[in-house]
């Protein structure tokens, strides 16, 4: 029987717990996918017996005996930082033996990661706050059709010409325009051989081998990165990655037609967290915000700065509901709201003095969006141990609830703690 593809996207600005719930399901799925993004993601997986792991490229899965992790063809991949990935997971005894990198995803270059950062620095105040992985640049490359590909890595021959025409370019831009040092051809054709090296055993033709594990019957799990409000078309444009990490982009960069998904699962916090810059109506600049962002520990997996906090913004919630098709929403961190006395919603905003309980169309009217709360009575018990819904204290119930109608998708998990079993399971996801 052919079996299904399920997408696990973000729903917000990124950091909701999407490593963990992917971590939740590897062991009832064949393979885990990521399909775009890079090394700016930042995933934290707790694996029962208490080991921490901070995954970059790798996807979630990685972690789960018997499953087969894939970087897919819409992923950017910078190889030394999956090299380094590889060899950290091999020292705590973890082996990516079964890895698959798609021959056709891109490569991160020295230009990239250069360009990012004195591109930032060049904006000064309009600047994205990227995680200076050199994500837009590779992306851009490849929309501009001089991108260099994991398969180039095959054939010195091609790597070099490649790099040598894009080079002539990028050379000129960041000697002349950005008064930086220009980038040896010869080196970068050396470095990224060796790389070829380490990383050969692992390419293939990534869709061909999960159109065949569909058609055997196999369960394939699509990992996003990044969000929602941070895809290049639907997110807070210009404050946004480089890719579409939204439910579309999994058939994109992957290769799996949109005809084999059959569940969107949306992963969104309890509250709202944003890293770098960009509008973020329900973002809180006094104690509530402080004390949020250090009950829920909000700093950068990736980059160690400290997280935006806000309340829960529910006209996201529903947009990240309609862009995706969520079937099923995982609300995390339901924890880190115990002991407040009032837990707001922001259940619309006010632009210019109107009313609008949907994501306005322009960008300059959610700059200008004030969020409109709903407030609901919090609780104070510790529901780390919680494991049913009646378990929660019926406030925290009430405001789950709130969030399910808001958004207009069922919540089937609820998220009480970081490790693996903290998860209270209304409806099994798979
Ligand atoms: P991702 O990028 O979406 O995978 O999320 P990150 O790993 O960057 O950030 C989520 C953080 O929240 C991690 O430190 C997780 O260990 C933690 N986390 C996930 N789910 C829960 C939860 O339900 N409760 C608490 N307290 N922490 C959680
Ligand atoms: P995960 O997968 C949160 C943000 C950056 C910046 C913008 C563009 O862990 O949820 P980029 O380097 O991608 O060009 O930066 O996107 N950003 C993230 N924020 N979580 C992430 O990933 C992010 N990846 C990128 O902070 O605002
Ligand atoms: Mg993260």
């Amino acid at each position: 029987m052919e079996m299904p593809a399920i997408v696990l996207i973000g729903a917000q600005w990124g950091d909701e717990g999407k490593g963990k719930v992917t971590d939740l399901l590897g062991g009832q799925v064949g393979y885990v996918v990521r399909y775009q993004g890079g090394n700016n993601a930042g995933h934290t997986v707790i694996t029962p017996d208490g080991q921490k792991y901070a995954l970059h490229l790798l996807p979630s899965g990685v972690l789960t005996p018997g499953c087969t992790p894939v970087i897919g063809n819409g992923v950017v991949i910078d190889p030394k930082v999956l090299i380094a990935e590889i060899d950290g997971l091999a020292e705590r005894g973890l082996s990516c033996e079964r890895l698959l990198i798609s021959a056709d995803a891109h490569l991160i270059m020295p230009h990239h990661r250069a360009l990012d950062r004195v591109v930032e620095r060049y904006l000064g105040s309009a600047r994205i706050g990227t995680t200076g992985r050199g994500i837009g640049p590779a992306y851009g490359d490849k929309v501009a059709r001089v991108g260099i590909r994991v398969q180039d890595l095959l054939d010195p021959g091609i790597l070099r010409k490649k790099l040598e025409m894009v080079l002539r370019e990028k050379n000129q831009v960041l000697v002349k325009v950005y008064n930086r040092k220009a980038i040896d051809v010869g080196a970068v054709v050396e470095e990224y051989l060796a790389y070829a090296e380490r990383l050969r055993p692992y390419i293939a033709d990534t869709r061909l081998v999960l159109g065949r594990a569909l058609e055997n019957g196999e369960t394939v799990l699509l990992e996003g990165a990044q969000a929602t409000l941070l895809d290049v078309d639907h997110g807070t444009y210009p404050f946004v990655t480089s890719s579409s990490p939204t439910a579309g982009g999994a058939c994109v960069g992957s290769g799996i037609p949109p005809t084999r998904i059959s569940q969107v699962i949306g992963v969104i916090k309890a509250y709202t967290t944003r890293v770098g810059a960009g509008p973020f109506p329900t973002e809180l600049f006094d104690d509530n915000g402080t004390h949020l962002a250090k009950v829920g520990v909000e700093f950068g997996t990736t980059t160690g700065r400290p997280r935006r906090v806000g309340w829960f913004d529910a006209v996201v919630g529903r947009y990240a509901v309609r862009v995706n098709g969520i079937s099923d929403l995982v609300v995390t961190k339901l924890d880190v709201l115990s002991g407040l006395p009032k837990v707001p919603i922001c259940v619309g905003y006010e632009v210019d003095g109107q009313r609008v309980d949907e994501m306005p169309m322009t960008q300059t009217a959610f700059h200008h969006a004030t969020p409109v709360y709903e407030e609901l009575d919090g609780w104070w018990e510790d529901v780390a141990k919680a494991r049913s819904f009646a378990d929660l204290p019926l406030n925290a119930q009430r405001y789950v609830e709130r969030i399910e109608s808001l958004c207009g998708a069922r919540v089937s998990v609820v998220g009480v703690g970081p490790g693996r079993e903290e998860n209270v399971v209304r409806h099994p996801l798979v």
